[in-house]
C-alpha cells in the first residue's frame, strides 16, 4: 500500500504563503501520497496552485450538512473548496473543543456521505500511558468514533508526543498500530483490514524513515514538520516503496 504523507497546519499560514509552497511540492517523490491540510480560508487558493498534483483536506468539519452553525463548516463545503480528505477529532479539538467520540463519529458519517476520505484521530494523554492505559483508551475511541460502516484513514497520535519533540519507541509504536489493526478488524470485518494507519507526533525528516518504516504504519501525520516544504518533502522521501 502506498503510504499517505499528510501534512496538518493548525493555526498557522496566509494566502501570502501558498504559491511558493505549492510549487516547491511539485518535487514531489512518486512513491508516496500527498496531503496538505490548511486552515479553511487556504483551501481554494491551494486548489487552484496544486491542480489536483497533491490532496487537500480540512481541519475539522460539521455534522450536518448545512444550517444555523455560526463558525462551523459542512464537509460539502470543504468538498466545493477542493478538499477530499478531513482530519476529525484531533486531539487538539478533543480538548479545545470538548468534540466526544459520538460527535467525532457523527461528523464521520458526514464526511463520508459527502465524499471525503475522514483521518479520524485516536491518542492517549501521557497520564493514560503511564497508567498502562494507552491501548485500552485507544481502543475505546475507535469503537465510539468510528461508524460501522467507516471507510476513511485512523491516525495515531499520542496525545504527550504532539509538538513535544518526544515519540514513542519504536516497540510502542509497533504495539499500538498492531492494536489498532486488530481492533478495526474486530469492528469493520474485513475492511479494517485496509484502513491506513497514519503515526503522528514529533516527525521529523529525521525520524521519519524508521517510524514509517514499522509494521502497519501506513504514513504520517504531521505538523509542525508540514509547514516547510523542504522538510515535508524529507519527511515524505523517508517512507519506503511499496
Ligand atoms: P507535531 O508534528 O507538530 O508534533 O504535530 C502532530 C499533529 O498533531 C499532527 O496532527
Amino acid at each position: 500500500m502506498r503510504q499517505l504523507i499528510a501534512g496538518n497546519w493548525k493555526m498557522h499560514g496566509r494566502l501570502a504563503d501558498v504559491a511558493a509552497y505549492a510549487a516547491a511540492l511539485g518535487q514531489t517523490p512518486g512513491h508516496v501520497d500527498l496531503l496538505v491540510c490548511p486552515p479553511f480560508p487556504l483551501l481554494d487558493r491551494f486548489s487552484a496552485a496544486l491542480g489536483g498534483s497533491v490532496a487537500l483536506g480540512g481541519q475539522d468539519c460539521h455534522a450536518q450538512a448545512q444550517g444555523a452553525h455560526t463558525g462551523d463548516v459542512s464537509a460539502s463545503m470543504l468538498k466545493d473548496a477542493g478538499a477530499s480528505y478531513v482530519i476529525l477529532g484531533h486531539s487538539e479539538r478533543r480538548e479545545n473543543h470538548g468534540e466526544t467520540n459520538a460527535e467525532i463519529c457523527g461528523k464521520t458519517l458526514a464526511a463520508m456521505a459527502a465524499g471525503l476520505t475522514p483521518i479520524v484521530c485516536v491518542g492517549e494523554t501521557g497520564t493514560e500511558r503511564e497508567a498502562g492505559a494507552a491501548e485500552e483508551v485507544v481502543r475505546t475511541q475507535l469503537r465510539h468514533s468510528l461508524p460501522s460502516d467507516f471507510a476513511g484513514v485512523v491516525a495515531y497520535e499520542p496525545v504527550w508526543a504532539i509538538g513535544t519533540g518526544k515519540t514513542p519507541t519504536e516497540a510502542d509504536v509497533t504495539a499500538m498500530h498492531g492494536a489498532i489493526r486488530a481492533a478495526l478488524v474486530a469492528q469493520l470485518g474485513a475492511a479494517g483490514l485496509t484502513v491506513k494507519i497514519l503515526y503522528g507526533g514529533s516527525v521529523k525528516p529525521g525520524n521519519a524513515a524508521s517510524l514509517l518504516a514499522l509494521p502497519e504504519v501506513g504514513g504520517a501525520l504531521v505538523g509542525g514538520a508540514s509547514l516547510k516544504a523542504e522538510d515535508f518533502l524529507a519527511i515524505a522521501a523517508g517512507a519506503p516503496g511499496v
